[in-house]
């Protein structure tokens, strides 16, 4: 049992990262950092989910979820610094459990964070595959709806009767060109990732400018509709379930940890990293979510998966329309590159440690990127983007990165007590309050969430436990030392 929770010193964890075999090259800077955070996190969750989760979830109230969320956020963004900068190795959550709680505790989250990287960038790929499908209607070319639309939708046929999908092939392209991208390496894709980051901004940014003037004040009445009796639709319980909803679209500032390894200094830019990325965030989509609700009744959105389009059509101005779905899907492409990136990461640090098969930490002699793991991970989340619908990605993520967050602010609080010494170039202020917080955000919003997500974060999980159990711990550094 002692051998669950043996650690490996922070130390050690620090010098295997720094040299040997599995050095990964130091590019990056605190712009490229910041714009590696907003590039994973402004995606489907704001320009799909804040209409979804207004419609059937909280109103124009859900202005609120996101301020919720951003609350729960900030709090683990705070350790998730501390610990990043504390042990600036590759991995993020992962190898600070690995480092504070030992390999069975750094399996669950590790597994748990693949889940929701991977699940993520097809949650995204799917809602790309969307506005792809209607930017190109606006130029007469169709997508056939049952190959761009997985088995669970129901579509509208070229006949006009109603059927199911067949594949999503679209969101199966993009998750296959955007892993070639990452295989050839980090220089590339970092400037390729900037690029998109401006256009994305400059869409919220145009989108909040021009929607304010479109705003009816009728809309916001009532602000909080009255719950219809059922947990989670309007009233309080929805405003905290809308919170869980578009808890995804906070996703991926944790992705800028991962990069830690790669940063050029790392000590200082991760934090700026981190806090900056998020803050940016956070100001953009409470206003989004303000002017979006304020131009479209709240009831009008339901079931509109680009409510960005339907606002925007409430303008004189038919070229933004254009540019706007071409800026989403810029938008898009990049929150599933720097998931994927994030993910490849973790997988690498895991296979490091001994956890999963040594092939996945193996870099490229050229190209100095852990090749392998991209290619399975290439494989596994085409599948999951050709064949399942948005909505249950969406929720997994949600509920997986939550978990994350509830560990990394206990790994803090572990840390305080037990490695009270190693120096911490930013700290938490008033731990354990501020970590406590942020575990009972997170909690609070993952309670919120359905039972069916609950039940497959279970076996996500279990089979996690049964890998764990039959390969990793008998490979694991840590028990074989
Ligand atoms: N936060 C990312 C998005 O909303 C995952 O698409």
């Amino acid at each position: 049992m002692n051998n669950l929770f043996a650690k490996m010193p922070v130390s050690r964890l620090i010098a295997t990262a720094e040299g040997g075999e599995h050095k990964l090259k130091r590019t990056l800077g605190p712009m490229s950092l910041i714009s590696l955070g907003i590039g994973a996190i402004i995606g489907a969750g704001l320009f799909s989910l804040t209409g979804i989760a207004a419609a059937e979830n909280a109103g124009p109230a859900v202005v609120l979820s996101f301020a919720i969320a951003a609350f729960g956020c900030a709090f683990a963004g705070m350790c998730y610094s501390e610990l990043a900068t504390m042990i600036p190795v590759s991995g993020s959550a992962y190898t600070y459990t690995y480092a504070t709680m030992g390999d069975f505790i750094a399996w669950i989250i590790g597994w748990d964070v693949v889940l929701e990287y991977a699940v993520a960038s097809a949650c995204v790929a799917v809602s790309w595959s969307r506005y792809v499908g209607s930017f190109l209607q606006t130029f007469g070319i169709a997508i056939p709806p049952q190959f761009a639309a997985c088995p669970f939708d129901t579509i509208t046929l070229a006949n006009g009767l109603q059927g199911h999908g067949i594949i999503n092939l679209p969101a199966i392209f993009i998750i296959l060109a955007v892993s070639i991208v990452l295989m050839i390496g980090i220089s590339e894709s970092s400037w390729v990732n900037t690029v998109i980051v401006i256009i994305k901004l400059a869409v919220v940014v145009t989108f909040i400018a021009v929607g304010y003037h479109y705003i009816k004040p009728e809309n916001y009445t009532p602000f909080i509709p009255p719950n219809t009796g059922t947990f989670g639709e309007f009233g309080w319980s929805g405003v905290m379930r809308a919170a869980g909803v578009i808890f995804f679209a906070y996703v991926g500032f944790d992705t800028v940890s991962t990069a830690a390894q790669e940063s050029r200094n790392p000590k200082r830019d991760v934090p700026i990293g981190i806090i900056g990325s998020l803050v940016i965030c956070t100001i953009l989509y409470l206003a989004f979510a303000y002017v979006l609700t304020g131009m479209v009744n709240y009831q009008a959105m339901r079931g509109d998966a680009a409510p960005v389009a339907t606002a925007i059509n409430l303008t004189p101005y038919p070229w933004l329309q254009l540019l706007i779905k071409f800026g989403i899907i810029c938008g898009f492409t990049s929150v599933i590159l720097v998931l994927l990136l994030g993910q490849s990461r973790v997988f690498f640090a895991m296979s490091r440690d001994g956890l999963l098969p040594k092939l996945f930490s193996d870099i490229h002699p050229k190209w100095k990127t852990p090749w392998r793991s991209n290619i399975l991970f290439m494989v596994f989340i085409s599948f999951f983007a050709g064949f399942l619908p948005i909505s249950k990605l969406g929720h997994m993520t949600s509920i997986g990165t939550l978990l994350a967050f509830v560990i990394v602010c206990i790994g803090v609080i572990v840390m305080r007590k037990t490695q009270p010494d190693i120096a911490r170039p930013y700290r938490v202020p008033f731990v354990p309050l501020f970590p406590i917080l942020g575990i009972l955000s997170c909690l609070g919003m993952m309670t919120s969430l359905d039972k069916d997500t609950w039940i497959r974060l279970v076996v996500w999980l279990g089979i996690g436990m049964v890998i764990y159990f039959a390969y990793s711990r008998h490979h694991s550094h840590l028990n074989n030392k």
